[in-house]
């Protein structure tokens, strides 16, 4: 069997593809983002990124093939996300793969994004890996933890009541007049910021059981900003005092949450691996106090390099050898599907 796979990634508004040998070796990774499109209206508009992958889809899988030093022909299959995603999205990279596969004659394997997110987190522990593990998956549109016995299959097992993790980020960053995409901008002033000089809010769940919920936090966010008093008018971003406090107790808050529902998950599920992927994993907040509080506890915790946390091809191109070597090869009907 050929060991290469071509991975195409466009459910949101990164255009993503990569060359990926036998789920673990990167040969080439292109990423187009469309950050600056959407930065003016401070989150992803789905038209313009539907507009966007169309136009960049093509030069992206050129560039990845290229600098791979490969061609269609030496694929062993074509890798594609197919959910969950905007649909306009989806549909872009998941049209050039079923033309590139019926052109060529090759295998095409359906993907899913929240399952190659997870995956990237385990592409440097392949051998040593143990399931059954757990997963946080923290990223722009999804805050959740997960068991998963395998690389394809996870069980949901909570999930954010409003907000997902990165929502927040951003929608800080919008309010502290950071540029979008708000995780790495807030990361960044919270480094000048004191972490404890404000105690914003951590979500409990009431039935003591494990979950997440940002939309407190991020309404405390605004009542400090407007000086605790909820009807006065939200101030500038230049007038804030104290601007990086506020980014580094509102980092603290966010982290603090994650790493103890996730611990708490752990333990009731009795799991001593823990996994965590999607774009907030970049955090290096959350990168240093998961691995120190879940060292405490005996658990081996496992992020993916920086560069494989936001949505990337690597991840698809990786989990779509699995699915090949499975058998698991869909046909030119394969749909796209939004959740
Ligand atoms: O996984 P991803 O690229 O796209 C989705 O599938 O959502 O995640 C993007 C999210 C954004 O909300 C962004 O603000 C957040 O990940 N993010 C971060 C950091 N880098 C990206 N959040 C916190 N800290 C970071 N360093
Ligand atoms: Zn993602």
């Amino acid at each position: 069997m050929k060991e290469l796979i071509l991975g195409i990634e466009s459910s949101c508004d990164d255009t993503a593809a990569a060359v990926v040998r036998a789920g673990r070796d990167v040969l080439a990774s292109e990423v187009a983002s469309q950050a600056a499109e959407h930065a003016v209206y401070g989150g992803v508009v789905p038209e313009i990124a539907g507009r966007s992958h169309l136009r960049a889809i093509l030069p992206v899988i050129d560039r990845a093939l290229g600098a791979a030093g490969t061609d269609l022909d030496d694929l062993g299959a074509i890798a594609v996300t197919t959910q969950p995603g905007l649909i306009g999205s989806l549909l872009v990279g998941l049209s050039a793969a079923k033309a590139l596969a019926f052109t060529r004659g090759l295998p095409l394997v359906g993907v899913h994004h929240i399952e190659a997110h997870v995956y990237a987190a385990t592409m440097e522990v392949l051998d040593t890996l143990r399931y059954p593990a757990l997963a946080l998956v923290v990223s722009g549109g999804h805050t959740a933890l997960y068991r998963a016995t395998s690389p394809v299959e996870m069980q949901l097992l909570a999930s954010t009541l409003d907000d997902a993790a990165g929502e927040a980020f951003d929608k800080v960053a919008h309010l502290l007049g950071l540029s979008y995409p708000g995780g790495p901008s807030v990361s960044a002033l919270a480094t000048e910021g004191d972490p404890h000089a404000i105690a914003f809010p951590r979500y409990h769940p009431k039935d003591g059981g494990v979950g997440f919920s940002f939309s407190g936090l991020k309404t405390a966010v605004l009542y400090h900003l407007r000086g605790g008093d909820a009807l006065a008018p939200t101030p500038p971003p230049e007038e804030i005092a104290g601007r990086a406090d506020v980014a580094a107790s509102f980092e603290e808050a966010v982290v603090d949450s994650l790493v103890r529902q996730t611990l708490r998950a752990a333990d009731a599920e009795g799991l001593e691996t823990v996994l965590v992927a999607g774009g907030v994993a970049c955090n290096r907040r959350l990168r240093a106090e998961m691995v120190r509080r879940g060292g405490q506890r005996g658990l081996a915790v496992h992020f993916p390099s920086p560069q494989y946390c936001t949505d990337n091809a690597v991840m698809i191109a990786g989990l779509g050898w699995h699915h090949l070597t499975a058998g698991r090869v869909a046909d030119l009907a394969l749909d796209a599907s939004p959740k």
